[in-house]
C-alpha cells in the first residue's frame, strides 16, 4: 500500500491511497488523520519501547506541540512529519497508517471480527450444533465454531469428552487459565448431606446465574457430566438477554427499575462471606444488558430503600414470569461426556430434582473470563487466515 496524495487541514491531513502496488493514480479511497493523533503515535523508538510496544512519553509532554511544521509524501509513498522540538522528520509508514485508519467503516470491520450476541433461533436442544471434543484442540475451524457460538448465544454444547475429572480444567486451560473462586478451581456437584448450596443437593434448581455474590460474577463457565444415572435431574438453559428484552418492550418501566434497584446476594462457600448489591439488570456502554445477574435462591434479606419496595417487587414479579415461561427455554439431558460451556453473564442455568438413590449423578465446573475466549478467537483467526479454505469462516474485513 502507498499514499497517492496527501491533503493537509487545519487539524490534520487526508490521505487518498494507491488502487494497488506503486502506479498512480488514487483509487484506493482515502482516510482522514488528526494531527493530535499521529503525534501520539510516532513511530520512534524515543517514544515507544521496540520491544514491548509500550509507550515511553507521557501526553502532557507532546500534545501541546502536536501541529507539524512540515508534511510530505516520499519517494516510496510513505508519509513523512515534521515535528516541532524533534531532530529530524519522522517516517510514517503507509503500511501501517492503512491498517490503522479508524474511519467509521474500519472500526466497524475491525470491532466485527469477533461475533456479537443473537437471539436463539431454536426451541429444542436437538436443533443445537454439537461440537467434538477432540476435534476442538486440533483444528482451529472446529475451535472458531464453537467459540462462535458461545458469542453469538451465550453458550455452546461440546460432546464426546471423556467422562473423567480433569476435562474443564483442560477447557479452561486450554483458552489460557483457570479462575479461582470460592468453591476452589473446579466445582464438585454432586448430592451432599450437609451443604450450603441447593445445586449441591438433589433438590430442584430453579434458573439462576452463578457468583451473584461477586462484584463481577463468573463469566465462562464449563459444566462437565461424568454420571448422569439418577432418575430426575434434567436440565435447562434461559436466555437471560432474551427475557430481559422481553421484560423492555413489555414494560419499560419494570425494566428500568431492575436496572436501577440494588438486589443484596449473598453465597457462604469455604467459610467466606462474599456478597454484593447489585440491581439484575446492568447495560453495557450501547444499552444492551451485559449481566443478567439473576439468582432467585441467593437473593438475601432485601435492603430497599423504602420507596423503592413496591416498583421493585412489582418488576421482579414479571420477569420472574418471563424467565421461567418455556418460551426463553432450552430443555435437555447431560449425558456423560457432555460440557455446556455457557456466558454466565447471560445464559441462566436450571436442573430439576433428582433421587440420588436411583443412581449416581456428578457434574464438574470450571471458570475463565471472556477476555480468553475473545484472545483465542484473534489467535485463531491469525490461523485461519493462513489458510485460504479456512479463511471462508471469517467475517469479511477490508
Ligand atoms: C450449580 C448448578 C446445575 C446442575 O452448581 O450452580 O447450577 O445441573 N448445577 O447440577
Ligand atoms: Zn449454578
Amino acid at each position: 500500500m502507498t499514499i497517492a496524495k496527501i491533503e493537509t487541514t487545519d487539524n490534520g491531513i487526508e490521505l487518498s491511497w494507491n488502487a494497488g502496488g506503486n502506479a498512480g493514480g488514487s483509487n484506493g479511497g482515502s482516510d482522514r488523520f488528526h494531527f493530535v493523533w499521529l503525534r501520539d503515535h510516532l513511530p520512534d523508538p524515543a517514544f515507544f519501547d521496540t520491544q514491548t510496544g509500550e509507550r515511553l512519553i507521557d501526553a502532557h509532554d507532546y500534545l501541546e506541540s502536536a501541529k507539524p511544521e512540515a508534511v510530505r509524501l516520499t519517494s516510496s509513498g510513505d508519509l513523512e512529519i515534521h515535528w516541532p522540538g524533534l531532530p529530524a522528520p519522522t517516517l510514517y509508514k503507509a503500511d501501517w497508517l492503512r491498517a490503522n485508519a479508524y474511519s467509521d467503516n474500519k472500526r466497524a470491520a475491525r470491532a466485527s471480527l469477533l461475533p456479537g450476541p443473537e437471539s436463539w433461533p431454536w426451541q429444542q436442544a436437538s436443533e443445537v450444533r454439537r461440537h467434538d471434543y477432540a476435534e476442538l484442540m486440533e483444528a482451529p475451524a472446529s475451535a472458531w465454531a464453537l467459540l462462535a457460538d458461545f458469542k453469538r448465544y451465550g453458550f455452546a454444547v461440546i460432546e464426546h469428552a471423556p467422562d473423567k475429572e480433569g476435562v474443564v480444567a483442560a477447557l479452561t486451560q486450554w483458552l489460557g487459565y483457570t479462575r479461582e473462586v470460592a468453591f476452589g478451581l473446579v466445582r464438585e456437584i454432586k448430592s451432599e448431606p450437609e451443604t450450603l448450596n441447593v445445586a449441591f443437593t438433589s433438590r430442584l434448581v430453579k434458573p439462576h446465574i452463578d457468583g451473584t455474590n461477586y462484584i463481577y460474577p463468573y463469566e465462562v463457565q464449563f459444566l462437565h457430566c461424568l454420571a448422569n444415572e439418577a432418575e430426575g435431574g434434567d436440565s435447562w438453559i434461559v436466555d437471560g438477554y432474551g427475557a430481559a428484552e422481553r421484560l423492555r418492550q413489555e414494560d419499560p418501566a419494570a425494566f428500568e427499575t431492575l436496572s436501577e434497584v440494588p438486589v443484596d446476594y449473598v453465597i457462604g462457600a469455604g467459610g467466606h462471606d462474599i456478597r454484593h448489591s447489585a440491581p439484575i439488570i446492568e447495560l453495557g456502554r450501547d444499552g444492551a444488558v451485559s449481566i443478567m445477574r439473576y439468582s432467585n435462591a441467593q437473593r438475601r434479606v432485601m435492603s430497599l430503600p423504602y420507596d423503592d419496595v413496591e416498583r421493585f417487587y412489582a418488576a421482579y414479579g414479571k420477569l420472574s414470569r418471563i424467565v421461567n415461561d418455556p418460551e426463553h427455554q432450552i430443555p435437555f439431558r447431560f449425558r456423560p461426556g457432555d460440557v455446556l460451556m455457557f456466558d454466565n453473564h447471560r445464559a441462566l442455568h436450571a436442573r430439576g430434582a433428582f433421587k440420588p438413590e436411583t443412581g449416581r449423578r456428578h457434574l464438574q465446573l470450571a471458570t475463565t473470563d471472556r477476555d480468553m475466549v475473545d484472545s483465542m478467537m484473534r489467535r485463531l483467526a491469525k490461523d485461519l487466515r493462513r489458510n485460504e479454505d479456512l479463511a471462508a469462516i471469517l467475517p469479511q474485513t477490508p
